[in-house]
């Protein structure tokens, strides 16, 4: 091989590595494409939205009333006292890499904290935060 194409071959192999690294989530792709279906005008996640509303508290509950204030650290579920592990994979890898089980638990945990489902835009916005969290 000439040591031009070599060099063209390694920086090929660069540029397609850089976006499957750490922040690419296939999860957070899913959300993506559904959020573009809900909302047309839909540019992308922010992690800042996401640490809102990972915070904010509808009528007595929170994400972060069962998840604490930090989805770095284990939590309790605000009822049953069951610890629940750290929600962000930099603490805990197994997050956020089943693809069901992540459906699962939002569905019911949007529903008891905002006694609705959650859009893909609030997804996106909360996974994007988690996922940044180090
Ligand atoms: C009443 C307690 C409670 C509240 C409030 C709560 N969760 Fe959870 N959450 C759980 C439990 C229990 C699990 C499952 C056990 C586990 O995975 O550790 C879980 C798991 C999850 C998971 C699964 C992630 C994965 O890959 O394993 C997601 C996503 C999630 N919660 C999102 C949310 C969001 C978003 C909110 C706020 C709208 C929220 N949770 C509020 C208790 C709660």
């Amino acid at each position: 091989m000439q040591p031009n194409l070599k060099k063209t071959g390694w920086l090929m192999c660069l540029a397609l590595a850089i976006p499957l690294g750490a922040a690419a989530n296939p999860i957070l792709d899913g959300y993506r494409t559904a959020a573009k279906q809900e909302n047309p005008a839909f540019k992308d996640f922010s992690a800042a939205a996401g640490q809102k509303f990972y915070s904010a508290k509808i009528g007595t509950l929170a994400c972060a009333s069962c998840h604490t204030d930090s989805p770095m650290a284990a939590g309790k579920h605000a009822s049953t006292n069951k610890e629940i592990l750290p929600l962000a994979p930099t603490a805990n890898p197994k997050r956020f890499t089943d693809a069901a089980n992540v459906e699962k638990w939002f569905k019911r945990n949007c529903n008891d904290v905002l006694k609705r489902a959650c859009t893909a835009q609030e997804k996106g916005d909360f996974m994007s935060y988690v996922l940044s969290v180090k």
